[in-house]
């Protein structure tokens, strides 16, 4: 793992964003796979700047995303795609025709085996974004028995309700998602995670320092060959 500490998450936007932009610009057609949640909205907020400059263009880019609530319409307010809409895909040139997206309303078996072919289909994901849960859940893969591989349905801890009911004002946070497996994103060729605030702290270390193991999903990454770290001095506080 190669890790980086900035100073806010404003610098690691701007880091990442740059990654992407200069990544695009030599891969028009690249496969990228994006997270939502705080911590990638710096990182999108520069790429959307840069398209609209004219620095860079999506139109080639194909996209898959980590995870989404079951049970809320795909164009729900707090729906995952209407997210990636807001913050990234309304602001640049990208051909919704290319945005592909787990469907929570769909048979959750079904859903994995059309996205693990699509993505197969697209030749893969080339970079993979990530976040990580103050649990140290990747996508919304939690704290488990055992490493998942494909996309699957997952009911939500009270760690994550607690981290992301803030945002439903108006019905309950949905208690399950689909989201992409462990082994879905460690086939992603590179991996970029993103983890700021001192909230994050402790599974950021877990994450890097400790053992791999299913009850921290995000330590499997210490086993693949090309992850990059991106962290503010409060989420790399106790490394
Ligand atoms: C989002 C996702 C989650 C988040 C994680 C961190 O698609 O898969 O794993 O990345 O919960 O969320 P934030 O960035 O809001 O702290």
């Amino acid at each position: 793992m190669e890790i980086k500490v900035f100073n806010n998450e404003a610098e690691i936007g701007e880091f990442a964003g740059k990654l992407y932009v200069d990544y695009v610009n030599a891969n028009p057609d690249c496969v990228l796979g994006f997270a939502t949640g705080a911590s990638p909205v710096p990182t999108y907020d520069y790429i959307a700047k840069s398209c609209a400059e004219g620095l860079v263009s999506l139109k080639n880019v194909s996209t898959f995303n980590l995870d989404e609530y079951c049970d809320l319409p795909k164009d729900h307010k707090n729906s995952y795609f209407t997210f990636m809409c807001e913050n990234l895909f309304s602001k640049t040139d990208i051909n919704m025709a290319n945005v592909d997206f787990l469907d929570g309303n769909a048979d959750p078996d079904e859903e994995s085996a059309r996205y693990a072919k699509a993505i197969a289909a697209k030749g893969g994901i080339d970079i993979q974004l990530l976040g990580i849960g103050r649990n140290g859940h990747i996508a919304f893969n939690e704290p488990s028995d055992e490493f998942t591989d494909e996309a699957w349905k997952v009911t939500l801890t009270q760690s994550t309700i607690d981290a992301n009911s803030i945002y439903f004002d108006d019905i309950p946070m949905p208690r399950s998602a689909i989201t992409m497996g462990i082994g879905s994103i460690m086939r992603s060729k590179k991996i970029i995670l993103i983890a700021t605030g001192e909230s994050k702290a402790d599974a950021v270390k877990k994450m890097i320092k400790g053992e791999v193991t299913p009850q921290v999903p995000a330590s499997i990454l210490q086993q693949h060959s090309d992850v990059l770290v991106l962290l503010d001095t409060a989420a790399a506080s106790l490394l």
